[in-house]
């Protein structure tokens, strides 16, 4: 028997109605794996604003680090100014917990149509490692001589050598796991001197600690061209955080959209709870109307089940998390000829389909 304490914050928009059906999901898979679930609901995002000024508090963040894992649906309200709510909420988790990996796998499911005309299931399968605690998202620069003509904006690419190592060393252990063993680091260093030449010592470095894994370089607008056309020539990707959120709302694009797209914000080390995310945003449009598609947050929770029974050393959990990412792979040919989203199918109509097959 084990236990998941488990974080639930459904957000915005339909952050909560997704969250539900992954938290259905959980429920009916758990008693089979023998593992007893406590979730604890907190209301944090547009209306948490509301009701105290920010997002979440810094109290607040403490609070879910008592947790296994942390279950995100989505953040953003359109009345909100962009930036608010990504970099008090989800940034703000991701560096205070230093959640220090961004996984996200590229597989393309059985019945989802890829844009890429003769590419198979075999042919997309790939998992982006995204380093999610530096670059351009550490909020370092600033403005000067603001509404001046003379105005001068800064943003700073930040690498450093901890973090390229640490990220590579992550990329490398996952490499190994699979069943090619090949693994891209992908940057600009012919342009990004700094910080591209740090990353490409660093990971040449940590290559030598790992004689099984083939490894690969690629720039990072060839990447996106290659992801475009030979999907197949990738396995695992390792690569800095801006780049690595442009190249996996490409890789959920080629995997049929963002449906099917989940996330996990990880910090590898025990015991630190991690934090896992369908990568869609909060479609505000049609929030409260039933009609959002809850897969990716399935898959997004059966990840949350893989990764932290891997790190615990928690096997049941693992396979538990198989168990729903299996379940969303036998859903999927009920998309066959539709789209992801706007497919008619209600969230909660689909949310059964996934628990019925964990009931099998
Ligand atoms: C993502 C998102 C976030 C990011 C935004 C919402 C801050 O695009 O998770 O990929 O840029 O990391
Ligand atoms: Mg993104």
């Amino acid at each position: 028997m084990s236990t998941l304490k488990l974080a639930l914050i459904g957000g915005d928009g339909t952050g909560p109605e997704v969250t539900t059906q992954a938290v259905r999901a959980l429920h009916t898979v758990a008693p089979k794996f023998g593992i007893t679930v406590e979730t604890a609901d907190f209301d944090y995002g547009g209306r948490s604003i509301a009701r105290q000024g920010v997002p979440i508090t810094d109290e607040q963040v403490e609070e879910l680090r008592k947790f296994d894992a942390i279950f995100l649906g989505a953040v953003g309200l359109p009345s909100i100014a962009p930036g608010v709510l990504e970099k008090g909420l989800l940034l703000k988790l991701r560096f205070a917990l230093d959640l220090y990996i961004n996984l996200r796998p590229v597989n393309l499911y059985p019945g989802v149509e890829t844009p890429l005309k003769d590419k198979t299931a075999k042919e997309i399968d790939f998992v982006v490692v995204r380093e999610n605690t530096e670059d351009l998202y550490t909020g370092a620069g600033g403005i000067h001589r603001k509404g001046t003509p003379f105005e001068v904006a800064t943003q700073e690419m930040i690498a450093t050598a901890h973090g390229c190592e640490r990220a590579c060393r992550y990329a490398f252990d996952l490499a190994t796991r699979r069943e090619r063993k090949h693994l891209t680091l992908v940057h600009k260093t012919n342009v990004l001197t700094y910080c591209g030449d740090l990353w490409k010592r660093t990971f040449d470095r940590v290559a030598k600690d790992y004689p099984t894994v083939e490894t690969g370089y690629h720039h990072v607008d060839a990447c996106c061209m290659y992801m475009a056309t030979r999907p197949e020539i990738y396995d695992v990707i390792v690569v800095p955080n801006m780049f690595g959120d442009i190249i996996t709302d490409l890789g959920a694009a080629i995997a049929g959209g963002m449906g099917i797209a989940a996330s996990g914000n990880l910090n590898p080390n025990k015991g630190a709870a991690g934090m896992f995310e369908p990568i869609h945003g909060s479609s505000p449009d049609i929030a409260g109307q039933n009609k959002a598609n809850p897969l990716a947050a399935c898959d997004a929770m059966a990840m949350l089940l893989g990764e932290t029974g891997r790190k615990n050393g928690d096997a049941q959990m693992v396979k538990a998390g198989e168990a729903i990412s299996a379940a969303v792979k036998r859903v999927t040919p009920k998309f066959t000829g539709k789209r992801l989203d706007r497919s008619g199918y209600s969230t909660t109509e689909i949310g059964d389909w996934v628990v019925a097959e964990l009931s099998k």
